[in-house]
This record gives structure tokens, C-alpha cells and sequence, in this order.
């Protein structure tokens, strides 16, 4: 067993070496960008995941470019074609053949998760002594406007997590839902998040229907909106079987499409206090939309400057709006989807917007600052744009043998106040649009990802850019439940 100081130490020091390595990989792909092996590395993806591109839309990938380094650094990097392959596909069944190892993941889980736990503790407690106090003690909400909830520290909890990896079955996606899997530590699933300066409102799914009463809830973005929105579910119905919830896609166009592998999202309510959840699959965040209608294999204009069609019909709707976006800006994705950038109606031609990292900031400032001037039109709205979630590809990328099997965090804490996602704070700043800053607090969690237990990736793979679930999202919605 590793003590605190060592822990710490060996961390640091594994950081600093992939700090490097990972700065000069940046420097041979930046030039490597320049040369044509995108397409051999492009066909190779379509070939290992060839799900990702059925359908009509041929939308369904995922990526984005931050491993240790803050987004802004990362977006020059990682535009080329370094896709993370691990998406969601509820429809397939993946666990016709899992039920045997349920009850090893149980037994071993527990044993080991009792372990990581003292591990934990004991690198805890050697940097604090208020540590674990917080637990049980009732909180109220206070000073939520001028409160950082994005600095702090994460602590053991016993009473986490808030619902069991081994239910909601209604909700969550089997291949998110890592106590399914062969993994054995557990230990990711018994941190809580504690702000450094402010008291965070406990969750309870009682209270958020309450508060929510009457209202509708929305998440608009790529895969890892998709957690989020699987989370609360989660997190609300405590992972109980609720048949009375209603399923009321329809309400919002959400219905499968005929040939389609799944909806564009889903939409459910609580009958009891009238409360909606839902979620829109919006990769990108701005409005895609066939260039030819009629064409069997028509191009998609991708209007940065628009937002999608989905959040202009339906907002009037929603009274709280999560937006994200981040994982599908890179050159690989954008010409699988077949998404060619458009800006005022017409093909872009703007050079700062044609680099990819220049459209994802244009795209996000673009929607944020087109949601903030409907504010005044919906007075009982609130936005929070949700800042990118980090990926932890060690040691190579998703398809170069990329890992991240670690079982420990690697840091408990988060000291810096400004967020390290500068796109998005940026993007919020001098509007109403608040920041659900995640980053910094996720960037140390990277035992947290599915890793090498994804079902889908191929043997080898693994995805270290979508979490467990329960795990790190659900503190996501603590966040976001303490600002509503
Ligand atoms: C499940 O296991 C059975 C018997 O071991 C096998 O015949 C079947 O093909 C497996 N199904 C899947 C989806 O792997
Ligand atoms: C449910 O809430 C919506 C507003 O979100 C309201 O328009 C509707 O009347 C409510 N339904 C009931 C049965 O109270
Ligand atoms: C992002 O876009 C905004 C508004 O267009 C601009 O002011 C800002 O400098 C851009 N930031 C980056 C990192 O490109």
C-alpha cells in the first residue's frame, strides 16, 4: 500500500513524464496534421467501429481533445483525426452473457473498494483534518452566486454513491454501468465533492422534484450530456424501478426515426410533481441540416452561427438548460459526419473559423450568446453551459494503445479559482449564462472512466474519455442540483 506523501510523489512525477511525452507527441502530430495519412488512420477508425457511421446522419462519433492539458492547448493538437471510438448504442444488449461475473464484481468489489477507501483516507486525512465531517451534517444553500463550487476537494463518503451501479436498469446504459463489468474497484464510486468555500445543498431526488416542480429539465449535447442525463435519472429515481415515470418523447419530437438506431434523445416525467428530463443529442451545438434533402449521400451544413433547430422550437419549454459540447471538434469527425462549416448561410470562409479549435470557440460563443438574448423572453429560465469534460488517454491515444487503469485519483483536490476550460468560460463571461464547471474537478479522477472495461472497444482499447456510472457525472449534477 501506497502512503500519502509516496502516493503523491510517484503522482507528480507520472504526471510531469506525460506532461512531456505528451507535448512532444503534440509537436509530431501538429506537423504530422500537415501530411496526408489522415485518411489510412480515418478508414481504420470506420473499420474497428462501423456502427458509428449507419443511419442517415452518420453522427454518431465522439472525441474531443484534452488529455492533461487544458483545452486551449489541446484544440491544435488533437484536430485531426484521433477519434474516441466508445459511443453510446443502447439498443444492442451487451450483458446476455454477464450475469456470471455479477456476483464476483459483488464480493471482490466490496473487499477492494474497502481498500482504495482507506487508501483514500489515510491521503486525506494527511492533508486535513476536517475531511469527513461533512457527511451527515444538514445543509442549506447558501451564497450560491458568488460561491467557486469548482474549486475544492474530494473526500471518502459512505453514503455514496447515490444509487447502485447494479440498478437502474431504466435508465442507465449498460455500458456505462461499470459494476456490470469485469472491473473489481470500486473505489471511484465513494468520493464526494466538497467546495472549498461553500456549502453545497445535499442531493436528494425528494428535494429536486420539489424544486423542479412543475418544470422541465434539459440537457443539449454530445455523449457525455448523455451521462449526465442517464445520472439524474439515476440520481432521482435512486436507481428504484419507477414504472409510473411517463416516457414523453413525442412531446418533443423525440421518437425514433424510422431506420435510425435510436431517438435523438428522451424526454420522461415525474407524474408526482409534473417534473421533466430530458436530453437532446447535439454534438456539436449548432444547427446541422442536409445540404440536399433529397440526396442519398448529401454533405451536412454545420451552422456554427445557429443554434440547433431543437433548442430554438422547444425552449420556451425548459426552464433549467444544460448545454455541452467539445468531443466531436476535430477534422476526423467533422468528415465522417460529412459536416461541412457554414457561417451567415454559405459555406465559411473565414480562415480564423476554418481551424477547428476557432470554430468550436465561434460555435460556443455563438449559441451562448444567442441563449442569453432570449433570457429576457423567458424570465424563469436558467442556462449553465457545462464545461468540457476531460479525457485521459495515457501512455498513447485511443487507437495507439492509449490507457488509463488506474485505480486511485490522481489528486484530491482542486486549488486553482479560475476554470481550466478557457473556451467555455469565456464564452459565459458578461452574459447570464452561468459556468458548470466540472473541469478541474473531473481532471483529477482519472481512475474514474469506463478504461479498459468499455464493452464495445476492441481488445487493447480503451475509453478513458467516457466515467462509470455512478461516478464522476453524478457530482456534476450535485453541482448543477446546488445552482438551481
Ligand atoms: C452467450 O453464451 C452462450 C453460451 O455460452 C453462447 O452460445 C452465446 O453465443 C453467447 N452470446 C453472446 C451474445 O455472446
Ligand atoms: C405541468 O407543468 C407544465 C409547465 O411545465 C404546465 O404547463 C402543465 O399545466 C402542468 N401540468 C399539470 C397537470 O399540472
Ligand atoms: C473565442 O471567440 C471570442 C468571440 O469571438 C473571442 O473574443 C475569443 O478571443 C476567442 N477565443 C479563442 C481562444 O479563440
Amino acid at each position: 500500500m501506497k502512503g500519502g506523501g509516496g502516493f503523491y510523489g510517484l503522482k507528480m512525477k507520472q504526471l510531469s513524464l506525460f506532461f512531456i511525452v505528451f507535448v512532444c507527441a503534440s509537436i509530431v502530430v501538429w506537423n504530422w496534421e500537415k501530411t496526408p495519412h489522415l485518411t489510412t488512420l480515418h478508414d481504420q477508425e470506420l473499420h474497428f467501429f462501423p456502427d458509428e457511421v449507419e443511419g442517415k446522419h452518420a453522427t454518431r462519433v465522439e472525441d474531443e481533445g484534452l488529455a492533461l492539458v487544458p483545452p486551449s492547448l489541446s484544440t491544435n493538437t488533437n484536430s485531426n483525426s484521433f477519434n474516441t471510438p466508445h459511443d453510446e448504442h443502447p439498443q444492442k444488449k451487451h450483458h446476455e452473457n454477464t450475469s456470471h461475473l455479477v456476483g464476483k464484481s459483488i464480493s471482490e468489489g466490496k473487499e477492494r473498494s474497502e481498500t482504495v477507501k482507506q487508501q483514500l483516507i489515510a491521503s486525506v486525512t494527511s492533508q486535513t483534518t476536517e475531511s469527513t465531517v461533512t457527511d451527515d451534517t444538514p445543509m442549506t444553500k447558501v451564497e450560491t452566486q458568488a460561491c467557486n463550487f469548482g474549486k475544492g476537494k474530494w473526500v471518502p463518503a459512505d453514503n455514496r454513491p447515490l444509487y447502485s451501479g447494479f440498478g437502474c436498469k431504466q435508465w442507465l446504459s449498460g455500458m456505462w454501468a461499470c459494476r456490470l463489468t469485469q472491473r473489481t474497484d470500486f473505489g471511484y464510486e465513494k468520493l464526494k465533492w466538497q467546495p472549498k468555500d461553500c456549502k453545497m445543498d445535499d442531493f436528494t431526488g425528494v428535494k429536486f422534484l420539489k424544486r423542479m416542480q412543475d418544470k422541465t429539465l434539459a440537457f443539449v449535447g454530445d455523449s457525455l450530456g448523455r451521462q449526465q442525463f442517464q445520472s439524474l435519472m439515476c440520481m432521482v429515481t435512486g436507481g428504484e424501478e419507477m414504472p409510473n415515470v411517463e416516457d414523453v418523447g413525442k412531446e418533443y419530437g423525440l421518437a425514433k426515426a424510422h431506420g435510425s438506431a435510436r431517438p435523438d434523445g428522451w424526454a420522461y416525467r415525474f407524474p408526482a410533481t409534473n417534473t421533466t428530463i430530458l436530453y437532446y443529442w447535439s454534438a456539436s451545438l449548432c444547427d446541422i441540416e442536409p445540404v440536399d434533402p433529397t440526396g442519398e449521400t448529401t454533405d451536412y451544413a454545420m451552422h456554427l452561427d445557429r443554434p440547433p433547430a431543437f433548442l430554438k422550437h422547444f425552449l420556451d419549454r425548459i426552464d433549467v438548460l444544460v448545454l455541452n459540447t467539445g468531443h466531436h471538434w476535430n477534422r476526423g469527425k467533422l468528415n465522417a459526419n460529412r459536416w461541412v462549416m457554414h457561417v451567415g448561410g454559405k459555406p465559411n470562409t473565414n480562415r480564423r473559423i476554418a481551424d477547428i479549435g476557432g470554430a468550436k470557440n465561434f460555435t460556443i460563443h455563438s449559441v451562448v450568446r444567442w441563449v442569453n438574448s432570449e433570457l429576457p423572453k423567458h424570465p424563469g429560465l436558467k442556462v449553465f453551459l457545462r464545461s468540457i469534460s476531460p479525457r485521459h488517454f495515457f501512455n498513447g491515444e485511443w487507437n495507439t494503445g492509449g490507457t488509463c487503469d488506474s485505480t486511485t485519483p490522481g489528486s484530491l483536490e482542486v486549488v486553482q479559482d479560475e476554470s481550466i476550460d478557457p473556451i467555455a468560460a469565456g464564452a459565459v463571461k458578461g452574459t447570464d449564462v452561468k459556468l458548470l464547471d466540472i473541469t478541474g474537478l473531473s481532471l483529477v479522477r482519472e481512475e474514474g472512466h469506463i478504461s479498459r472495461y468499455s464493452i464495445r472497444a476492441a481488445p487493447g482499447m480503451q475509453d478513458c474519455l467516457h466515467w462509470c456510472l455512478p461516478g464522476v457525472p453524478d457530482t456534476w449534477n450535485e453541482l448543477l442540483f446546488a445552482q438551481i
